[in-house]
């Protein structure tokens, strides 16, 4: 099959080479000439990520119009951030219906939106065959080498999900799951970058194991919590694109959002952290829209909390750990009972 790939990042760059292997033709689409002349004349984009040699069969081009008549489905890899502009500007150029792959994990500050609703507030229903998110615990190091990886491929419509499986799985080294909680997944995989930048924040403090271990612990429980309140289904948040991916992000120096939570507890500010990163970090916008949104529906979130007043009221990570540790003393498991919103 044709598959067009939005964003020659690293992560749309590892899925180019998996499609590749699995003999699907991709072309991928981005902004820059440099990363497009690199691939189309070198075979790789080292700028993006290390070890991406890709086959010779791997296209690249600047020209969005070229790329949207290329396939009918268009695998979308960009930041969040700019999820919505850049959807506005395929729904100008788009003649035909396209069914989108959203690998995109965050949210959207302002309004709490997940990538599908914003899609589906931008593509014009008549050019909207289908939405799945693809999801779950994957660096794009350890995809573009082959190491194995599971995710899951989920859409509110089966034979979508299964469609999308069927195109991404590679049984050397990439299985794909499908699943139809696309509220679920999507949430998990939003959420779980905030307790990355804790965890980094942990790591950069100079705190061990146990402290790590007791995060990622608590930080299940409440994104529990706050995913099922914005319309998650439970069982979801503990499968691949929830726990799954809440590890994999909080254990990894992979995970920009670790090292910038690392960078942060080592006393840079929001600013200084974002310019030494190259590349997106996810979670300083889905904590924005995570800490209002949890206001809005009245979840307790100590732990969103902590990191915002890191982020963005320039509380120390020490205090606010010390802050954490002298909460009241609670049951493990305290009853909640969340208004369901969706
Ligand atoms: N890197 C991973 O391992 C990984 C794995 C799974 C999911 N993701 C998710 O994939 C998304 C992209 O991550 P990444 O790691 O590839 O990021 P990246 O920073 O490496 O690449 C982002 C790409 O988006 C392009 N882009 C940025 N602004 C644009 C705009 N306005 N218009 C068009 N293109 C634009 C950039 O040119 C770049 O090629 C993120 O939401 C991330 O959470 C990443």
């Amino acid at each position: 099959m044709k598959i067009t790939i939005i964003g020659a990042g690293s992560w749309g760059t590892a899925l180019a080479k998996l499609l590749a292997d699995n003999r699907q033709e991709v072309l991928l689409y981005d902004r820059s000439p440099g990363t497009v002349e690199e691939i189309n004349n070198q075979h790789s984009n080292l700028t993006k990520l290390a070890n991406s040699y890709l086959p010779v069969t791997v296209k690249a081009t600047t020209d969005l119009s070229e790329a949207l008549s290329f396939s009918d489905i268009l695998v979308l890899s960009v930041p969040t951030k700019v999820i919505r502009g850049v959807l506005a500007g395929i729904a100008k150029l788009l003649t035909s219906p396209k069914l989108f792959v959203n690998t995109s994990k965050g949210l959207e500050p302002e309004t709490y939106k997940r990538v599908s609703e914003v899609t589906k507030e931008e593509i014009p229903s008549h050019l909207l065959k289908g939405f799945v998110a693809l999801t779950g615990p994957s660096h794009a190091e350890e995809v573009i080498i082959g190491l194995p990886t599971s995710v899951c491929s989920v859409s509110e419509n089966v034979e979508h999900a299964k469609l999308i499986q069927k195109i991404f799985s590679n049984t050397s080294y990439f299985r794909v799951y499908t699943l139809t909680d696309l509220a679920g997944a999507e949430l998990g995989g939003a959420l779980k970058n905030i307790y990355a930048i804790a965890s980094g924040m942990l790591e950069g403090s100079g705190y061990g194991d146990n402290a790590r271990a007791a995060l990622i612990a608590r930080a299940l429980v409440e994104m529990r919590k706050l995913a099922i309140a914005m319309g998650a289904q439970e069982e979801t948040l503990y499968g691949l694109t929830g726990l799954g991916d809440l590890v994999v992000t909080t254990s990894s120096h992979h995970s920009r959002n670790f090292q910038a939570g690392v960078k942060l507890a080592q006393g840079k500010n929001l600013e200084e952290t974002i310019n030494s990163i190259p590349m997106v970090v996810e979670g300083f916008r889905t904590c924005l829209a995570a800490y209002e949104a949890a206001r809005e529906l009245k979840v307790e979130t100590p732990i969103i909390d902590a990191v915002y007043s890191v982020i963005y009221q320039h509380h120390g990570v020490k205090a606010v750990v010390k802050k954490l540790m002298m909460r009241s003393l609670k049951d493990e498991f305290v009853p909640f009972n969340i208004p369901k919103t969706k």
